[in-house]
């Protein structure tokens, strides 16, 4: 109005003013998505800087077989520093069926990762046949290692790829895989599915039930014919005819071999060589399960209360 712009100029500045004000927007937006990006591939920014295990480094095929694993005054803290299990000793005689009780939170599953060596001991050894466990690879440790956990995992992939990831594929014929397949009684609804060992499982397995989840990850145990096999209670999470079933597999998949196993039902601890009874990351007692109910008073309020039926 006093004139000091001319109409052009005024006119050019108000129409740079326009163009000027979406960009602006698509900045401001490419921020707000920016930081939305940074913060959902944080964790898997973490798990990239995870180093990696030395999988090959130690002595090359060492034989499990007919060997004693023992944990000997075994201490354990996870990162955050509490004390998980302290002066732990086990001893796992070969082909004896060991079972561990106690109350949830006792430290059962930490023992099994240790022994999987996921983790370290903070003191104390494990020994296989008097060496040390840190001396031999990890690859042929796990390799000669089952491990059927209570939720088994399952990826997306074909059947013959969970039967057969961490191993050669192409060394197993169909044949041995419907083989393994029948001992876990898994065979029928493998057989029953549209393209059979190459059906797809779907994203973490939303194709097969929690039973039949069980029944492959037992199926994949057969196929690798582990030294020790491991047991989380691996029937927990299922019905009753799935349980009878896997339970099934189980007692022939335990044959043979040395197993670990951390037991939710009764019947399994009563046919255990040794029970471990564990209780805030201590052996509280060992023994049969009516050496424990005789000396353990512990041991007899844990069974009262668990197992009332
Ligand atoms: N990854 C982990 N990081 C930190 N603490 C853990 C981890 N896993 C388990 N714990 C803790 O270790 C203790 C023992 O757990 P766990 O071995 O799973 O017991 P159980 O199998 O006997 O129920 C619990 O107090 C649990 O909170
Ligand atoms: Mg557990």
């Amino acid at each position: 109005m006093n004139g000091s712009m001319s109409m052009g100029t005024m006119v050019s500045f108000l129409m740079y003013l326009f163009q000027i004000m979406s960009p602006i927007a698509i900045v401001a937006q490419f921020f707000t998505t920016l930081s939305k990006a940074a913060g959902s591939t944080e964790r898997v920014r973490e798990v990239l800087a995870e180093p990696e295990e030395q999988l090959l480094s130690g002595a090359n095929h060492v034989s499990l077989a007919d060997k004693t694993l023992r944990l000997e005054h075994v201490d354990f803290s996870y990162e955050t520093g509490k004390a998980i299990l302290t002066d732990l000793n086990i001893e796992a005689k070969p082909n004896t069926v060991v079972a561990f009780a106690g109350p949830s939170g006792g430290g059962k599953s930490t023992i099994f990762s240790l022994i999987e060596r996921f983790y370290e001991p903070t003191a104390g050894q494990l020994t296989i046949g008097g060496q040390n466990i840190d001396e031999l690879s990890l690859y042929d440790w796990r390799s000669q290692i089952g491990f059927v956990s209570q939720d088994s995992s399952i990826m997306a992939g074909t059947i013959r790829q969970n039967l057969t990831y961490g191993l050669d594929e192409q060394t197993f014929s169909d044949n041995a895989l419907w083989h393994v397949l029948s001992l876990a009684y898994a065979d029928k609804f493998v057989a029953e599915m549209p393209d059979g060992l190459d059906t797809e499982v779907g994203e973490r397995g939303i194709k097969v039930s929690g039973g039949q989840r069980q029944r492959l990850a037992i199926a994949r145990a057969f196929l690798r014919n582990p030294k020790i096999l491991m047991l989380d209670e691996a029937t927990a999470s299922l019905d009753s005819e799935s349980e009878a079933m896997v339970q099934k597999a189980l007692a022939d998949l335990m044959k043979d071999r040395t197993t670990l196993t951390i037991a939710h039902r009764l019947s399994t601890i009563v046919d255990a060589d040794n029970i471990y009874f564990i209780d805030h990351g201590q052996v509280s007692g060992n023994g049969t399960h009516q050496q424990l109910m005789d000396t353990l008073p512990l041991y007899r309020d844990y069974v009262k209360i668990q197992f009332k039926a």
